[in-house]
């Protein structure tokens, strides 16, 4: 995938958790345009290894002076969320995707409901720019741990304009997805971007409503799960790839210098999908692209995000 030359323009701590970054062309020049919900992979290169991680672009789609993201700090992670809030400062340079999105509002919507739990807030608030220019009707709903640590919540209420719901956990407040979902006019789609029981609980709540499979959009940015270390053998190029337990298959791939095809490095587009020839024990999925009878047979995986349970997988690349 063809890359952008960025430079950090500006950080800032929005909680102590999340720091919001600034990017801008190295020439000064303007940035390909993008639609809202749309993400960015940026590489990071740090002490011999490289994380590529997905963020979604969070400021206006009609300024394209320069590209916002903001990372959530993920200790338990393989160390990319780290590197963001450590070592990316103003004036570095750092190397990113072409936007791309797989996390588009409908056109033919007649009304957009928006659930967003955590950092799962940032595609939204590119989208809400994008409703709010065609005067859409929409909701948005905001789940968080506490109002201290929730981020965007004053920005977010200025905009929309009595359209912002917030669900504080330690409060007690929970969105009640069957009374939201289930009074919705005909042609309502519903999104959501959240952690992974988010995710499934408003997929399921919808489909158990009956809801058309075209009106329910889901997108979660997780970082791949670690776990234990494994071998792939690359059939057709020959070579085998020893895959670190903080490393995803995908990224071992890549460190190998064996082109991969990706494009959410998060298990939801099908991009990576490789066929699995051999494994000695079975495959951990945690994609959501792969249907249950696919996930059972173990003929595919998603290297993004799923690794193999035994020691050693050979697959069809
Ligand atoms: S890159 Fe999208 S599922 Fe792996």
């Amino acid at each position: 995938m063809s890359t952008i030359n960025v430079k950090v323009a500006a950080v800032e701590e929005v909680t102590p958790l999340i720091k919001h970054f600034r990017l801008e062309s190295e020439d000064g020049a303007d940035l390909p345009p993008f639609s809202g919900g749309s993400h960015i992979v940026v590489t990071m290169d740090a002490e011999g290894r490289t994380y590529r991680n997905p963020y979604s672009l969070m400021g206006s789609p009609s300024d394209t002076r320069a590209y916002h993201i903001s990372v959530r700090r993920q200790e338990s992670s393989r160390g990319g969320s780290v590197f963001m809030h450590e070592r990316v400062q103003v004036g570095m340079r750092l190397k990113i995707t072409h936007p791309v999105n797989l996390f588009s509002l409908s056109k033919l919507a007649h009304k957009h409901i928006l659930i967003a739990g955590g950092i799962g807030i940032t595609p939204f608030m590119s989208q809400i720019e994008d409703l709010k220019a065609v005067d859409a009707d929409y909701e948005l709903h905001y789940a968080f741990r506490s109002y201290e640590q929730a981020a965007f919540v004053n920005e977010l209420e200025e905009k929309c304009e009595g359209k912002l719901y917030c669900y504080a956990d330690s409060q007690n407040e929970r969105i009640d997805l069957t009374e939201l979902l289930r009074h919705q006019p005909l042609g309502t789609h519903v999104y959501v971007c959240g952690p992974s029981p988010m995710v499934v609980a408003v997929l399921e709540t919808a489909r158990n409503l009956g809801w058309p499979e075209n009106n329910i959009h889901h997108e979660e940015f997780s970082a791949p799960p670690v776990g234990e270390p494994f071998k792939v053998q690359l059939a057709r190029s020959g070579i085998e790839v020893e895959v670190p337990a903080e490393m995803s298959m995908l990224e071992a791939i890549e460190e190998a210098g064996v082109a991969a095809d990706s494009l959410c490095r998060g298990g939801v587009c099908g991009r990576c999908e490789l066929t699995v020839l051999e494994t000695d024990g079975g495959i951990q999925h945690h994609d959501h692209y792969l249907s249950d009878s696919e996930k059972v047979s173990c003929r595919s995986i998603m290297p993004c995000v799923s690794r193999t349970k035994g020691k050693r997988l050979v697959v069809d690349l």
